[in-house]
């Protein structure tokens, strides 16, 4: 079984008068431990692809199965739990908390689901020391550089073992030399923890890295 399956995916939105179509049937496999990137010029639909994938929002048409289960017939209680439980996210802004410390921040990732204080603070503990950042567990996100912050992104994302982590741009906002530290470690996560990775990515020294290259263009996804 496919970690996903598409089946003539169609997402329109509706602005005003104008219907734009963002995705136009798009079917597509993507197997457990594979790491896909998705490339493409603006506005092709690649956030879009990633927000379905991810299951924040729905296609206007077509099915969507996450481990065999159809997530488009799913309440949305049971969306919620399958994203936290198996999804996770990183964004090219970081998305962290400024107000938390690094700590705090991965600790989120736990949040919904259901485990003792002992047992939330070993997970981050092992987590951040997998992303290299133990020494930096107390710091704020406004105390740390980016490629830092990125790192404690990733550790949020990944401190909940989920079987796929969805990445928007993730090194849009680094130099050329924190890039590559973070391409470097999100291989060892996709090799040493089998999560399946899927990156948007303008980057092509990033894109290079993956196993399965799509592209987008115009709503219509295509193998390259
Ligand atoms: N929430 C939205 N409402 C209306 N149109 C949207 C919305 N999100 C994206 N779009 C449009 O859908 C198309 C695809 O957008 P997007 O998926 O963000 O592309 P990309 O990430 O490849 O730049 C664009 O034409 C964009 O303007
Ligand atoms: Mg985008």
């Amino acid at each position: 079984m496919s970690l996903y399956e598409l089946d003539s995916v169609f997402k329109t939105y509706h602005q005003g008068p104008n219907n734009i179509a963002a995705l136009r049937d798009v079917s597509l496999s993507i197997e457990a431990g594979e790491r896909v990137s998705i490339q493409g010029s603006t506005g092709g639909g690649k956030s879009t692809l990633l927000q379905l994938l991810g299951v924040l929002d729905s296609p206007t048409s077509g099915t969507i199965k996450f481990d065999g289960r159809d997530i488009t017939s799913m309440s949305e209680n049971d969306q919620a739990t399958l994203r936290a439980q198996r999804i996770g996210f990183i964004f090219q802004n970081y998305n962290l908390i400024p107000t938390l410390t690094a700590a705090e921040n991965v600790e989120c990732g736990l949040v919904p689901l259901e485990m003792t204080k002992d047992e939330r603070h070993h997970a981050v503990a092992a987590v951040l020391a997998s992303v290299g950042l133990s020494d930096r567990s107390g710091h704020l996100p406004g105390q740390l550089s980016g490629g830092q912050q990125q790192r404690v992104a990733i550790a949020r994302a990944l401190v909940k073992k989920p079987s796929v982590i969805l990445a928007d741009e993730p090194t849009g906002n680094l130099d050329e030399e924190t890039r590559d530290e973070i391409a470097d470690l999100i291989e060892q996560v996709s090799a040493e923890h089998g999560v399946t990775i899927i990156t948007v990515t303008h980057d092509s020294a990033l894109a290079k890295r993956s196993t399965r290259h799509l592209s987008i263009r115009k709503g219509i996804v295509s193998e390259s």
